[in-house]
């Protein structure tokens, strides 16, 4: 799992300015609510009082209120009232929590979980399509899946499982042409890489000898790709003007568990009478997937691709790794190890651009993978 991107956090209509909205993104809690302006904040969830959990507190105007002693903090994570404390008394200028950038996009309430400054930031994936009026976005599907998002992207980049898990899609005989070549893989700018494929027909039996396998070419082609670690990406050109564009933005709830917030956008059957029967055919897709993805072993990516034995379909899966292993050359990766070994007796947050800025942050800082 890395910092230093955006993360869907939750649903627009999940973000009030009634109650907070608390949820574990990372390995860590936080809790996002609406100003009355009705912006959308994100801040760490952990009080730095004696450990309140904010997102089981309530909203009071702009800030969130701890249950435990009433503190409130405010958008910018500051502290705003201490009860305790007389109304004449200065408050500390400790009494802060970590706040993260927002954006809201898709129906999405985004959090740039990380410390990086706003040039340097990897940009949120944009849908080119998503406003086009000859394209129709289906009603935001969130679903949890108990497996690693890194599995689960890796399983998005890799047509071969296709016929396999999913044997009931497409046409018969009709197969993507990964077999006779290597898979090129493209950049997607500096943060992903995507690849595209043609199908092709496939035919035997009557008119070729015993085995023979006849292949001919189609104007069909899919691919998909990965932007950051947690975005994955489908294109499925079924011809003319029919496709599909498939975006999944993965929030790794920890190192078991993901939730995945999915967009899906057609080019095709503009009507929305269609949109239930085609997230139905989806997630009976996602379901065959589900089923593979729960048992594979182990759990998580291993940390060396010497322990799979990768082939050449498995390139993008590779491309994907090689990111990542950039990323953890940053000094983005969490150490879960680590991590595992401080739960119970200490507190992390995940460090937000202000703690480039400002001293005194009481909660630690996730640890990371140092090279
Ligand atoms: S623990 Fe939050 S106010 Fe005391
Ligand atoms: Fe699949």
């Amino acid at each position: 799992m890395y910092i230093n991107f955006w993360y869907p956090v939750a649903r627009s209509d999940e973000v009030t300015n009634e109650t907070p909205f608390r949820t574990r993104i990372l390995g860590v809690d936080f809790v996002a609510f609406r100003d009355t302006e009705g912006n959308a904040c994100v801040l760490s969830d952990t009080c730095i009082h004696r450990g309140g959990a904010l997102g089981a507190g309530k909203i009071k105007g702009d800030c969130v209120e701890c249950p435990y002693h009433g503190w409130q903090y405010a958008a910018d994570g500051k502290c705003a009232r201490i009860p305790s404390l007389g109304d004449d008394e200065k408050l500390p200028a400790r009494a802060k929590v970590d706040s993260y950038p927002v954006q809201e996009k898709y129906g999405i309430v985004f959090a740039f979980l990380g410390n990086l400054p706003k040039r340097e930031r990897p940009p949120l994936y944009d849908i080119p399509e998503y406003d086009a009026d000859d394209w129709r976005a289906n009603k935001l599907v969130v679903f949890e899946v108990d497996y690693y998002y890194e599995r689960s992207v890796e399983n998005g980049l890799d047509a071969a499982h296709n016929e396999f898990v999913h044997p009931k899609q497409g046409t018969p005989g009709m197969v993507q042409d990964f077999r006779n070549k290597p898979i090129d893989v493209d950049d997607i700018g500096d943060w992903g890489s995507k690849f595209m494929l043609p199908f092709v027909q496939e035919k035997s039996g009557e008119g070729l000898l015993d085995g023979q396998i006849e292949r001919r070419p189609t104007d069909l082609t899919a691919g998909s790709g990965h932007f950051g670690p947690n975005v994955l990406i489908t294109w499925l050109h079924l011809g003319g003007e029919n496709k599909f564009h498939q975006y999944f933005f993965e929030a790794p709830i920890d190192e078991n568990r993901t939730r995945i917030f999915f967009v899906n956008m057609r080019h095709f059957m503009l009507e929305p009478a269609m949109d239930q029967r085609i997230i139905d055919v989806n997630m009976e897709i996602a379901q065959e997937d589900i089923d593979v993805l729960t048992n594979l072993n182990p759990v998580r990516t291993p940390e060396t691709t010497t322990k799979e034995l990768l082939v050449p379909s498995d390139r993008p899966v590779l491309r994907y790794r090689e990111y990542l292993k950039d990323w953890e050359g940053k000094g983005w990766r969490i150490d879960l190890k680590k991590l595992a070994a401080m739960r119970g007796d200490t507190a992390v947050a995940i460090p937000s651009p202000a703690r480039r800025t400002t001293k005194g942050w009481i909660l630690d800082e996730i640890p990371m993978i140092v090279d």
